[in-house]
């Protein structure tokens, strides 16, 4: 018998979902979603029986250790709490909140657990980012005095339901969903971004149908270690899908490739030679996964849920416990009171909230 899992919010949740019903460690036993036809969804490509439409009732479910948070970025505060003080332990979707006092709430519930808590942030385990780890890891880039994270993606497909109503993701701000590109940097060097100043620019009106957010925030950061970080999110542009981070450390530097490479090559110099060296990189434990659970973000939720249940397992803390989610978070939310209020803002440490 694995840990029973249940799984709320099924369309990203979904490929969670397969993944924890795979697994030899995780039992899938119930799922939550306000749509019916999701649920029916579940029922019939994974046989889990206990499908329930309210949130409450799963984390009512006494055969359930732990719940897989993946409904709107709106709520994953608000689930993330009523599962913890179910007595599950929580995967929860990025981001970790979407205002201060949602992440205030957080703190004061999850700190006084016992319950595991992770963010499952993908970027912190694709290819190119394990292996800028590894060369900073080997001391190969030096101090990092300055990085670099961009995530274009535009999101018009999801920006309403079926029937025309807005979803969450049409009034999200681009710097509320920051985590993709905070997480790399700060996983690699223990950093934290302490101050942000920030800017924002949009096309033209004509162009919005509907569209409530700018269409691009950048964010500039200095860092508790005396470095300078970079953020540009946008989900409004005539783009193609493109991550992409660079790392300039005093002995060295990487840049990851742009568009379907920005996860798998990666270009760096070392030492004091102005040559280019481009890697494919791959990340050696996700061979022995098969493709047929999903590729690209399915490969990486499978080394989530198995950092996860380690953690559950060994009573040890997760990869990306809740201060380090909230290192990833907060500078966005910080970020976005900077646009509005033009000016620097500080980013808070949630450590003095205990
Ligand atoms: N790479 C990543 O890390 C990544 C990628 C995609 C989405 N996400 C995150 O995952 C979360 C889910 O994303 P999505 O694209 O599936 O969002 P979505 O809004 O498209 O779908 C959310 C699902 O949750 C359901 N839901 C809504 N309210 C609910 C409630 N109260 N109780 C139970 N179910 C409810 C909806 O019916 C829907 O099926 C988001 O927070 C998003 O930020 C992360």
């Amino acid at each position: 018998m694995g840990l029973s899992v249940g799984v709320a919010g099924l369309r990203f949740g979904m490929s969670w979902a397969r993944v924890f019903d795979a697994y030899a460690e995780t039992d899938l036993v119930a799922v939550c979603d306000i749509q019916q036809e999701k649920l029916d969804e579940a029922k019939e490509q994974l046989g889990v029986d206990a499908c329930y439409a309210a949130f409450d009732d799963l984390v009512a479910d006494e055969r359930i250790d732990a719940v897989a948070v993946f409904t709107p970025a709106p709520l994953h505060a608000e689930h993330v709490i009523r599962a913890i003080r179910a007595g599950k332990h929580v995967l929860c979707a990025v981001p970790a909140a979407l205002t201060m006092d949602e992440a205030k709430a957080l703190v004061e519930v999850v700190s006084k657990s016992d319950r595991i808590y992770m963010m499952a942030e993908n970027w912190v385990y694709e290819p190119s980012v394990v292996r800028a780890r590894s060369l900073y890891e080997a001391r190969k880039l030096g101090r990092i005095y300055y990085a670099e994270a961009e995530y274009i993606h535009g999101l018009k497909a999801l920006r309403r339901h079926p029937d025309g109503r807005l979803t969450w993701r049409n009034s999200l701000q681009p710097l509320l969903y920051p985590t993709h590109g905070t997480s790399p940097y700060l996983n690699m060097t223990g950093d934290r971004l302490v101050e942000v100043m920030a800017v924002s620019a949009s096309g033209r009106d004509e162009f919005l149908e509907g569209y409530e957010a700018d269409w691009v925030q950048t964010a500039l950061f200095r860092t508790e270690e005396g470095a300078v970080f970079r953020l540009t999110n946008s989900f409004q542009n005539v783009h193609g899908m493109s991550h992409f981070l660079s790392f300039y450390g005093d002995e060295g530097s990487l840049e990851t490739g742009r568009f379907r490479e920005a996860r798998t090559v990666c270009y760096y110099s070392l030492g004091d030679k102005a040559q280019v060296t481009r890697e494919e990189c791959h990340h050696p434990e996700l061979f022995q996964f098969s493709d047929a659970l999903g590729a690209g973000h399915g490969k990486t939720s499978m080394l989530i849920v198995l950092d996860f249940v380690r953690a559950i397992v060994n009573g040890s803390p997760p990869p990306i416990d809740l201060m380090q989610a909230l290192d990833m978070t907060l500078p966005g939310i910080a970020g976005l009171q900077a646009v509005r209020e033009n000016g620097w803002v500080s980013v808070p440490d949630p450590r003095s909230w205990f």
